[in-house]
């Protein structure tokens, strides 16, 4: 039976390029779609840019242009990435579009009006000088349960704690460096306890992997909270309906931008109808594919969202883990934080498809990249058993019989083997098993290159009266190897494309898998697939080590990533200065604190400085260091601070003074 089934990839973030842990995840969804079409069935992937939030909003001004045309730059660059990597979306979208706007006020309304919205007012930590709410990623300070300096409103790196951002202890801004004021302001909820029913069965109905089902278990019985969805003015988003200063929370609109880039591609196809693929009772399947760092979002709120507005759940939402290098979290001073754009000016898309086609499991597992692994595994079993099937029979009959396939099999059992080994390979790929599939087409090159080493052609093509058996062996060496092609062809599309082109026949299909190629003309062989040097993977670290950090690679989850940037304009504010330490004292009460006087030239200040673990205050008198000399006076527990000492360092006895060398005067400007 046909299937009619739309797929998705998780949405990626405008806040930086497209890396190797996007591209697992939409390499994984390209091969399952790849699969499904080549069965057959009615399948559409589609994917979009994840717009809104306020870090979209800051970076377009820092930026100096409007939201909307960062977002399409962004989004250009997005598409030509993935796609590099083969992967064939039927639409990428964008989560700032009409479609999106109309269906999110439409999911809203509808929730609304079934009483699953409320309001409620909700304290939060404000920037008075940038006038704006900050999310927990746009403060900084101490973590309320253990001290640790520098932590995210939250949860703290250093203890695991996590907490309300208005907890933290001396707060500060990332956008202005202003202390933030606490305040109160109205938010629309969703009332997600009101699923929690629905939610048990749903997640027990195999919509999801047993161990997320695990995990949710332990969520919903632990009791669900209302979700919070909206977000103050100003921020970059849609208005939520009745409202002039409340926007939709960036995760509430994302994942109606699943079904937003259906309907732009519904719109401008008259075969397709958006219904039947969102109403409540649409005989069609819906899957997304996702990190296991959002399964919240799309296995609780969004079944949620989608049944309390009267559409269609999801069939299933396939979870994977994260991406590791070499054993270890992405990074850049290693270089194995790797974009898209920098992977394709080393290395053929291909081979990354085939090593991650290697690992997925159709489980949560983390995935490991190991370059020695990926270069032996492309080399070894890709180049090495199955195109080398196709290069070590291909040039005899180009050469001694004009191109022209036997015509018939010589070895029918073993032709049906592979045959017989289609439904288990596709079984594979359908619980997206894909390195079980790997395996097994791998099995089944090992029997085809068994064959032909026994035949040994190539000893055959000198002998008389030999001539018809070589043709023979070596168009079922041809043949063998258009089953391995068909077989690999969701995981390698552009090696079955060229494929098709060499045996001179159409897009290779699954259900030509039992029709063998027999006294047809096939074309002359050209190399299908390089082997990899391991000098060009050192090159792509290499490249990879000298580019600036992309911001998003690093992030795990959460409204806005990263940390905002500043404008030129804004780091010319800041005024430094060279100062002599006239005196220095500990501040007993306090763990961190020395109390300096500084002599800038003009007079004295107090500076409160927390380098109390590194220096002793006597040896600090007559020390020049850098001073930011036009920070507002902040009032702190032990007394005014009139500005701030440069250091560097990880804290604790390593923290280092910035000083100028001899010579420099107090008061000079520091450029
Ligand atoms: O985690 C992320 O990268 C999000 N941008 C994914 C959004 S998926 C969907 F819900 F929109
Ligand atoms: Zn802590």
């Amino acid at each position: 039976m046909k299937r009619h089934i739309l797929v998705t990839s998780a949405l990626p973030y405008i806040n930086g390029p497209i890396h190797l842990g996007h591209l697992l995840e939409h390499i994984q969804t390209d091969i399952w779609v790849r699969f499904q079409k080549l069965r057959g069935h009615e399948c559409l992937y589609v994917c979009a840019d994840d717009t809104h939030g306020t870090g979209s909003m800051l970076r377009a001004e820092q930026a100096g242009v409007s939201p909307e045309d960062l977002i399409e730059a962004v989004r250009q660059e997005h598409v030509r990435d993935l796609t590099g990597f083969g992967i064939e979306y039927d639409n990428y979208h964008s989560t700032h579009s009409e479609e999106n706007r109309a269906l999110s006020e439409l999911i809203f309304n509808r929730l609304h009006e079934r009483g699953s919205i409320f309001t409620r007012d909700v304290a939060q930590l404000y920037d008075p000088e940038r006038g704006l709410f900050l999310a927990d990623r746009f403060v900084k300070g101490d973590c309320p349960r253990c001290g640790a300096a520098d932590q995210y409103g939250d949860n703290c790196d250093a203890c695991g704690a996590t907490y309300d951002a208005t907890e933290l202890g001396r707060p500060r801004s990332l956008v202005s460096g202003a202390e933030p004021q606490v305040r109160q302001s109205e938010h629309y909820f969703f009332d997600l306890p009101q699923f929690s029913g629905l939610l048990k069965g749903w997640t027990r109905s195999g919509a999801v992997q047993p161990e997320v089902a695990n995990k949710l278990a332990e969520w919903l019985d632990d009791g669900l909270k209302p979700w919070d969805i909206s977000r103050d003015a100003p921020y970059f988003g849609f208005l939520i309906p009745g409202t002039t200063d409340k926007y939709f929370y960036v995760w509430m609109d994302a994942p109606v931008g699943y079904m937003a880039s259906f309907k732009h591609l519904a719109d401008s196809r008259s075969d397709l109808d958006f219904d039947a693929f969102w109403n409540a009772d649409a005989g069609t399947e819906l899957h997304h594919f996702i990190g296991k760092d959002i399964i919240n979002f799309h296995t609780l709120f969004w079944p949620a969202v989608l049944e309390g507005a009267g559409f269609r759940k999801p069939t299933r939402v396939h979870t994977h883990g994260f991406l590791t290098v070499e054993g270890a979290k992405m990074s850049k001073s290693k270089g194995t934080l790797i974009k898209a754009s920098t992977y394709l000016e080393h290395l053929n898309p291909e081979c990354l498809r085939y090593y991650f086609a290697t690992k997925l499991n159709g489980m949560v597992d983390d995935y490991d990249l190991n370059f020695e692994d990926f270069v032996q595994r492309v080399n070894t079993d890709l180049v090495g058993k199955v195109v080398n099937i196709a290069s070590r029979c291909a040039g005899f009959i180009t050469r001694n019989f004009d191109g022209e396939l036997a015509p018939e099999l010589a070895d029918e059992a073993l032709w049906s083997r592979f045959v017989e080994a289609s439904e288990s390979i596709a079984e594979r790929y359908e619980a997206g098993q894909v390195s079980k599939a790997v395996r097994e087409i791998s099995a089944l090159a090992d029997l085809a290159n068994q064959y032909i080493a026994e035949r040994e052609p190539w000893k055959l093509v000198k002998q008389e009266g030999t001539q018809a058996e070589v043709q023979a062996v070596c168009s079922l060496g041809v043949n063998l190897f258009r089953i391995l092609a068909i077989y690999l062809t969701p995981i390698l599309p552009a090696l079955s494309k060229a494929v098709s082109a060499f045996l001179n026949v159409g897009p290779l299909r699954w259900s030509d898998i039992d029709q063998p190629l027999l006294g047809k003309r096939i074309n002359a062989y050209q190399a299908l697939l390089t082997r990899m040097e391991k000098k060009q993977v050192d090159r792509l670290i290499e490249a990879s080590k000298a580019q600036p950090e992309a911001a998003s690679a690093e992030a795990t989850n959460g409204e806005d990533e990263g940390q905002a940037l500043i404008a030129i304009e804004d780091f010319a504010k800041v005024q430094l200065k060279v100062a002599r330490i006239a005196e220095a004292e500990a501040v007993p009460e306090a763990d961190k604190l020395l109390r300096l006087q500084l002599d800038l030239g003009d007079g004295r200040r107090q500076v409160m400085a927390g380098i109390k673990s590194a220096y002793d205050p006597a040896s600090l008198v007559d020390r020049l260091v850098v001073v930011v000399a036009n920070l507002a006076p902040r009032k702190m527990r032990f007394g005014t601070s009139e500005g701030m000492i440069l250091a560097a360092g990880p804290g604790g006895k390593d923290i280092f003074l910035l000083s100028p060398d001899a010579g420099a005067q107090p008061g000079m400007d520091v450029k």
